[in-house]
């Protein structure tokens, strides 16, 4: 019997906001798919995920929130452990980082590698907060990524080139507790010597072999994934600090350590042994047959997590020494939407809780759309309109369709009874026959490359074969004329269909399962992978039920409406926060601006204007007139002898046949009120505004 085990991971999302349709993409989907292949295929998997509950990630949403840390970990892990139940990513469990369990394996781990001396405890200057009194690790300092020059960039790590990174490499780092420039100041932290790794990582990542020995085939790792590690590695590791001056997190469990916790990516990962301990004192598990041995282990990642999956935690594992390293780390590029990034802080999302609150019956399809954009190897984009356009032409009229004529036609010509096929029948369409004797294979060759966008594509092929069928033999047209033809042409639609049911449950469980019902075959899904591909599935004789609606097609409205939703949350944003920032513009475009203050000396109506005002106004230099469009806000009686700031050099133009020399500056707000922008104390009319 087969002992081997396998632990498939996908990263831990932080519980700091909820999950939109680019994680799911990107990591828990394909991941799903890959162990449901894998359980198909009988083997033993544990597949485990959690919350990532510490870090800045939760601390600084949680100032923005103006809450505790701990309630937004509450927040969004019980959001986001909902979405993924009812979106059916099959989690053995989805524990979180908070949990006892965890604190506890992480400093013991932390401990034993500490105690064999695996880190080196420094002392060095690090950016420090005085307003604060706060250093400034990880998310809470920004700056300019030194590799990519992404502005963005954060302390450890700049999400848009992937790089790791350390605070100091920044370049105009800046404070996200004070807005200011941070001030250095000395602090200790136990560092993970990673220079000291480098030898045998380039051996392990470019050929696969530890100390002399095959841990995994090279050949099927990303090019991405090698080419990024090997460009950090050849670019020089540095060590890391693998502890934080902060109160949020697992205690460093080593004395002289107070005020300081784990860093949030060397106790993350860990969550992966505690999540796979917890599952397995529930299901009767020795959870270290999941991580030892021959235990395959395997982390499904986005890009940005890529040196923490394919470096730090490997040399963390071989630190430890029990336990296997990962066999692969297939990443995933980013997904956009709509032409834009995914962003959470401008609302720019799709989030997977509320795609399934407003389309419950629509789970499959979205799997369906999302594995057939994947950004496996470049990043993708989903757009509604594409959702529509796939449900429909795709999986509506390819797979629903085929489905349809070959349960319809049985049912017509057969009372819903699955005919013979005779032994000319499988002579004369021995093509067709082989072509699904060979997709299981070839579907599994894809599938263990992590190829899913082809292998869902592949089991799509099914259905067009099938349809290729009916359109090439036309049975409705034999029926009459050859009605033994018809017999094993109906008998191999139906076994396409019996194929279709099994080769597609990894990607959408639920249609799967509904073409079983149709063809009352394989209820509890007890056939594996490797009864597929034949031509005996459904026996002859066997009584399938009647057609029903595969797949629903959407409307354009549905598409009208999300992306007005879209539109409608952006500039719901936009209002609460003001329009975005203009453009840069350089000091001496700034200084070319003359304002200064002004009187307003008299004031009235702009004939057939209703919002213009004729006013007079004093500049300290001359009295000139000015038009200005604030009469739905003023009368002109209540602007006599107000202090406005004026723009004198703005080019005159005639307005409703009056010449305007100059702009009064107006504030306004989100509604749309105007005031003055005036001096806060008596001022006279001619200072310049600078
Ligand atoms: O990037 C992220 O969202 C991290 N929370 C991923 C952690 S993965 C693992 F190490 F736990
Ligand atoms: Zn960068």
């Amino acid at each position: 019997m087969n002992n081997k085990k396998y632990t498939v991971t996908a990263a831990l999302p932080y519980a700091n906001g909820p999950l939109h349709l680019g994680h799911v993409a990107g990591v828990y989907l394909p991941a799903d798919i890959f162990v449901r292949f894998l359980r198909m295929k009988g083997e033993d998997v544990a597949f485990v995920c959690a919350s990532d509950e510490h870090g800045a990630a939760i601390t600084l949403r949680a100032k923005k929130e103006g809450t505790s840390p701990q309630a937004i970990v509450d927040k969004y892990h019980t959001i986001n452990k909902k979405a993924f139940e009812d979106f059916q990513i099959g989690f053995d469990i989805y524990s979180r980082t908070s949990n006892a369990i965890h604190h506890q394996t992480a400093s013991d781990y932390f401990k034993k590698l500490n105690d064999k001396g695996s880190f080196i405890k420094k002392t060095t200057e690090q950016y420090y907060d005085p307003e604060f009194n706060q250093f400034l690790a990880d998310r809470y300092i920004t700056g300019t990524c030194p590799k990519c020059q992404n502005e963005g960039a954060y302390g450890d790590q700049c999400e848009k080139c992937g790089s790791a990174l350390s605070p100091t490499e920044l370049i105009n780092p800046a404070s996200n507790l004070s807005g200011k420039t941070p001030v250095l100041k000395e602090t200790s932290h136990w560092f993970l010597p990673m220079d000291q790794h480098e030898t045998w990582l380039r051996e392990w990542i470019q050929n696969g072999t530890l100390n002399g020995e095959q841990q995994h085939d090279p050949k099927t790792w990303r090019n991405q994934v090698v080419g990024q590690c090997m460009s950090w590695i050849d670019g020089g590791l540095q060590p890391r600090a693998m502890t934080r001056d902060l109160d949020w997190g697992v205690k460093v469990p080593v004395e002289g350590a107070d005020g300081k916790v784990l860093y949030v990516w060397l106790d993350a990962p860990i969550g992966y042994i505690s999540a796979t301990k917890e599952w397995a004192e529930t299901a009767g598990k020795n959870w270290e047959d999941y991580w030892t041995g021959d235990a395959e282990l395997i982390h499904f990642i986005g890009k940005d997590n890529i040196v923490f999956h394919a470096i730090i935690f490997p040399i963390l594992l071989k630190e430890h020494g029990d336990y296997v390293l990962p066999t692969n780390v297939p990443a995933y590029e980013f997904l956009n939407l709509e032409g834009d990034k995914f962003s959470t802080s401008r609302n720019w999302a799709v989030w997977l809780h509320e795609f399934i609150a407003n389309h419950p019956d629509k789970i499959d399809e979205l799997k369906y759309v999302l594995t057939s954009i994947a950004p496996e190897s470049k990043d993708a984009e989903f757009t509604w309109k594409e959702f529509k356009d796939r449900v429909n032409n795709e999986l509506a009229d390819i797979l629903g369709n085929f489905m349809n004529r070959a349960v319809v036609l049985t049912h017509k010509y057969y009372d819903g009874i699955v005919p013979p096929l005779s032994e000319d029948g499988k002579k004369e369409y021995a093509g067709y026959i082989e072509a699904i004797a060979e997709m299981p294979g070839n579907m599994e060759r894809n599938i263990r490359a992590y190829k899913l966008r082809q292998a869902q594509a592949d089991v799509m092929d099914l259905a067009r074969l099938g349809n290729k069928f009916f359109a090439e033999t036309e049975p409705w047209k034999l029926f009459k004329t050859e009605p033994e033809k018809v017999k094993d042409i109906l008998n191999i639609t139906l076994q396409i269909a019996a194929n279709i049911s099994i080769l597609l449950r990894p990607f959408l469980p639920k249609k799967a399962e509904k073409i079983g019902q149709i063809l009352n075959f394989n209820t509890n899904n007890a056939l594996t992978w490797d009864q597929a591909g034949g031509i005996a599935l459904l026996q002859s004789g066997h009584q399938i039920n009647k057609s029903e609606i595969l797949v629903q097609k959407i409307d354009d409205s549905l598409v009208e409406d999300e992306v007005a939703r879209l539109e409608a949350s952006k500039s719901a944003r936009a209002e609460q926060n003001g329009p975005p920032q203009k453009d840069t513009v350089n000091f001496d475009d700034f200084v070319k601006m003359d304002i200064r203050v002004g009187e307003i000396l008299e004031a009235e109506k702009v004939p057939k204007a209703d919002k213009l005002l004729k006013l007079t106004v004093d500049t300290g230099i001359d009295k000139r007139t000015v038009v200005s469009g604030i009469a739905e806000h003023y009368q002109p009686e209540d602007v006599i002898g107000k202090k406005v700031s004026i723009l004198m050099n703005l080019a005159p133009r005639k307005i409703r046949g009056v010449e305007s020399h100059g702009m009064i500056l107006m504030a306004e707000d989100s509604e749309g009120k105007l005031c003055f922008v005036s001096p806060e104390k008596p001022f006279n009319a001619g200072g310049e505004i600078r």
